[in-house]
């Protein structure tokens, strides 16, 4: 099978088509025909070798995690699921920008259902599950405000509309191209990053400072400085880790790894599928053009997610 591949940690525009042995189901398993994939940050960093230390990956490496598409094999004690499935998944190994790949049943693989295309199934699992966890661990309460750093991106779309669902009030960062949009999504307001201090334009908006902090981009001590939008007291929640401590009593909760619950990709399909959960695709690309999704998503801009469609029938 033709499949995106790199064969030692390496510069991204050394990856390529080619071939592979088709994967098999093992126990546990199904066998996915990928009809979709979609990239997410750690799809980069696995090829460059950025996390090698403590995400290493073995070469010959098939990239991608995000999948939607068609079971076809059901392996030992894979229970609930039959050939001809419909399914989008997360699969942490790699292997998504393939022709076939392989998930594991379990709470990171999900029946699609009628009324969510390929495309836009393949661009919830990762994103949308970080996004319900980092939700999740912070406790974020109805009656709270929420500023979401990074909120243009894979993560960030979901968690404001996850957040303004919950009944919290949500303040995004957003260039001006994109504030509208945001907006529509249920944010009550947006800072723009690009124009200036994200932190003095939300305490501007919000005086004491917001109950909530979620970073989706800065790191270390970056996020001691984003905690200062925080009020005395209030919480920062990060999938990137900073300071054990915070200044004024702002509590760190930092994810390592997201680990959904049972059901949690099964109700973000079904949101996305009767639109409850809005699921935007930046960018597709075919599948004999992946090395060109993985640079532009690397060099660009681009809002929410990029697809690769692999098998369009
Ligand atoms: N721990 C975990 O389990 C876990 C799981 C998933 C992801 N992650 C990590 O979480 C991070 C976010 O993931 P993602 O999938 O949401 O990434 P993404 O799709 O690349 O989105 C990042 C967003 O942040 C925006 N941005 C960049 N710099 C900004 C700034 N200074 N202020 C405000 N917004 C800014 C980007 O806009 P532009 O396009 O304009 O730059 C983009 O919209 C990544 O580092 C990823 O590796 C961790």
């Amino acid at each position: 099978m033709k499949a995106l591949v790199s064969t030692e940690y390496q510069p991204l525009d050394r990856i390529s088509l080619a071939d592979r042995p088709k994967p098999a189901a093992g126990p546990g398993q199904v066998l996915v025909k990928v009809s979709a994939a979609a990239l997410n940050p750690l799809d980069l960093a696995l090829i460059t070798g950025a996390m090698k230390d403590f995400y290493p990956v073995d070469h010959p490496h098939v990239v991608g995690m995000d999948v939607a598409g068609t079971v076809t094999e059901v392996g030992p004690d894979a229970a609930g699921y039959a050939p001809g499935d419909q399914v989008l998944a997360f699969v942490p190994s790699g292997g998504t920008v393939a022709e076939y790949t392989v998930a594991t049943v379990g709470p990171r693989l999900a029946r699609r259902p009628a009324g969510l295309d390929a495309e836009h199934g393949a661009a919830i699992p990762e994103s949308g599950m970080t996004a319900v966890c980092l939700l999740r661990a912070v406790g974020l309460g109805a009656d709270e405000s929420l500023l979401v750093i990074g909120a243009t991106g894979g993560i960030g779309l979901y968690a404001v509309q996850l957040a303004t669902a919950l009944g919290a009030r949500v303040i995004a960062t957003a260039s001006a191209d994109d504030a509208g949009y945001v907006r529509g999504l249920g944010a009550a307001d947006t800072v723009d990053h690009r124009a200036g201090d994200v932190v003095e334009q939300t305490l501007r908006l919000v005086p004491g400072g917001v109950d909530v902090v979620l970073d989706l981009v800065n790191r270390g001590e970056g996020l001691a400085a984003t905690a200062q939008a925080a009020r005395p007291g209030g919480r920062l929640v990060s999938p990137l880790f900073g300071p054990a401590e915070l200044e004024r009593e702002v509590t760190p909760v930092y994810i390592g790894s997201f680990d959904p619950a049972p059901g949690d990709l099964e109700d973000l399909a079904h949101r996305a599928a009767d639109g409850r959960l809005r699921v935007e695709l930046g960018a597709r690309y075919p599948f004999d053009r992946a090395v060109d999704a993985v640079a532009d998503f690397a060099g660009k801009h681009t809002r929410g997610k990029i697809v690769i469609t692999v098998d369009a029938s």
